[in-house]
């Protein structure tokens, strides 16, 4: 239960389920809503209080469902809307939480919005996008690329004009400035929550608003216009303030945001948003250019960039944690290490995010501990990211080695394979052909394999987590302070909440790390630390933390 007043959601923990690789329920070999329905117990088993669908409407899926054509139906592909009631009762059953994925940035070109749009320059809906007439030099309307490589405009025959899309050419940006557009979109939003779901994730909820200046000509690239502020106020006049009755959640997820943009997205007092995914941590082992121009991450600067948004949130707004989803490489390969300390690292990171202030995220796979995909050729790759881009590359003379090994860390495949539920056929996943190779360590990682191992498991550790923040206000609320912000191998921080007091070390490196006793008081102490959890079931009382290993001591 959340401490005094505090909004429910502090003391809860959210379960993303990427629905296309999460369980296939009828054999076609793409995850579906019967899949979902059949691992229920799974997810009730580890304590999340809230599910997050990635996009199950209908789709072209030319971006994995991101790109819809109709809000208001479930594409076949995962089911039908009558499976989507009782899914939802089944999880309020279970007394979990559902929230769905709202993308609204863009539609998809399929969608009848677009297609009334695109039908001629006087339709009643041209402005619910953003359309630039050709230009006489053959210019583009700005200098804009999308993030999936090439320009951002495209050129629609029908009217000989181009449309904006930030995303794939599929996916058409509506333009936020139409009051029209918005109303609909409210009265979409409106509808789900009267069929009961508990709140929306809104993708790239940021991008909606442009500045005029950054749509001018020669413009390089998007910048956010302070609207979006008064479009999620309104929003939430619209839509959210209608059921104060009712325990609802929003996430907006903004690439590029500052920790001051974020205070004022989710300062409670404004009604914008409860919280937003920002994206500072896991750009920082990016190149200039592109997520794909890997670099090397110091734990200095991640620890240290976390640490400044919880300071930045403290006292007004939220934080949301994650150190992985549909998007971005698997955690543990990216920040633990996938080889022979996948488990401790696992438990480590999980241990040092969750008990973070702010509302905690797992991903799919990640309380088993999942690696990433492992492929060595394209012909493995299914997303539109990391095909578009491996072309690119390759048409500017990257070599081939190159270009995989770089889609091997990043593309957002690695994410995206099935979930392994057993070490039988595909992974336990289907009993067809998976729409995309499971990752080739399914015989030893699995859901089975981990709940079976006891102390080694990454699911029970997990599970232990989450019902940490149920129980301790600490965990929910408390003050945080990071220790030691310059060393390479130590994550040491602590939580403040009156009398209590946490104090969590992970040791982030292959070799064992000898503690400074100058560091806390709590490691000067005769007695030994009351441990409210660690990933090694010895040496507590030690000052060495062996490999990967997390301690949380209280006092
Ligand atoms: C962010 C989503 O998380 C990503 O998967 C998607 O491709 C883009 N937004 C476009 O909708």
């Amino acid at each position: 239960m959340p401490h005094t007043d505090a909004p429910w959601w502090t003391s809860a923990t959210v379960y993303q389920i990427w629905p296309r690789s999460f369980a296939d329920g009828d054999g076609d070999g793409v995850g579906d809503l019967a899949g979902i329905r059949s691992k229920l117990g799974h997810l009730h088993d580890l304590g999340v209080d809230v599910l997050w669908l990635s996009p199950i409407y209908r789709s072209p899926q030319a971006d994995a469902g991101y790109d819809i054509s109709d809000y208001d139906d479930i594409d076949p592909l995962f089911g039908t809307l009558d499976e989507f009631d009782e899914l939802l009762a089944e999880v309020h059953a279970l007394g979990m939480k559902l929230v769905m994925d709202l993308v609204v940035n863009h539609t998809s070109d399929q969608h009848p919005w677009f297609a009334e749009s695109r039908s001629s320059v006087d339709s009643p809906e041209r402005d619910w996008y953003v359309w630039r007439p050709r230009a006489a030099d053959g210019s583009l309307p700005t200098e804009w690329r999308s993030f999936f490589s090439g320009p951002a405009w495209q050129l629609d025959p029908a009217t000989d004009e181009h449309y904006l899309h930030m995303f794939a050419v599929g996916q058409p940006d509506l333009n936020w400035r139409n009051a029209e557009m918005r109303a609909a979109v409210h009265a979409m939003m409106n509808r789900w929550l009267d069929r009961g779901v508990d709140g929306f994730r809104m993708d790239v909820i940021n991008f909606i608003a442009k500045t005029p200046a950054s749509l001018e000509p020669g413009a390089a690239g998007f910048e956010m216009d302070p609207s979006v502020h008064d479009h999620l106020q309104e929003m939430h006049r619209e839509v959210f303030a209608h059921r104060p009755d009712r325990q609802l959640i929003t996430v907006g997820e903004m690439p590029g945001a500052t920790v001051d943009d974020a205070v004022l997205f989710t300062d409670q007092q404004r009604h914008e948003l409860d919280m937003v995914f920002q994206f500072e941590h896991v750009d920082l082992d990016h190149g200039p250019d592109s997520k794909f121009d890997v670099r090397p991450l110091r734990l200095s600067a991640l620890k240290r960039s976390l640490a400044r948004w919880q300071e930045g949130l403290a006292d007004r707004g939220w934080n949301s944690l994650y150190l992985g989803n549909h998007d971005q490489p698997r955690l543990v390969s990216r920040f633990g290490d996938d080889g022979p300390y996948r488990v401790e690292s696992a438990t480590a990171l999980a241990a040092v995010l969750h008990l973070h202030r702010g509302t905690p995220y797992v991903y799919q796979g990640d309380e088993i501990g999942m690696t990433n995909a492992g492929f060595t050729s394209i012909e493995q790759y299914r997303d539109v990211e990391s095909l578009n881009w491996h072309e690119e590359a390759l048409a500017a003379g990257a070599s081939e080695a190159d270009v995989l090994e770089a889609l091997r860390s990043r593309s957002r495949d690695n994410a995206r394979t099935p979930v392994q539920w057993s070490a039988g056929a595909a992974a336990g996943f289907t009993t067809g052909t998976p729409w995309i190779g499971v990752t080739a360590n399914s015989a030893e990682v699995n859901v089975e394999a981990d709940r079976a191992s006891g102390e080694r498991s990454v699911f029970d550790f997990t599970r232990r987590l989450i019902a940490l923040r149920h129980e301790l206000p600490v965990v929910q609320l408390g003050a945080f302070a990071l220790l030691a912000p310059d060393d390479e191998r130590l994550w040491a921080f602590t939580r403040t909440l009156g009398d209590e007091r946490l104090l969590v070390l992970a040791n982030c490196s292959g070799e064992p790390y000898d503690l400074d006793p100058g560091l806390d008081p709590v490691l000067r102490r005769r007695s030994v630390p009351d441990l409210v959890i660690g990933n090694t079931p010895h040496g507590i009382g030690s000052l060495t933390l062996g490999p990967w290993e997390v301690r949380v001591l209280r006092g």
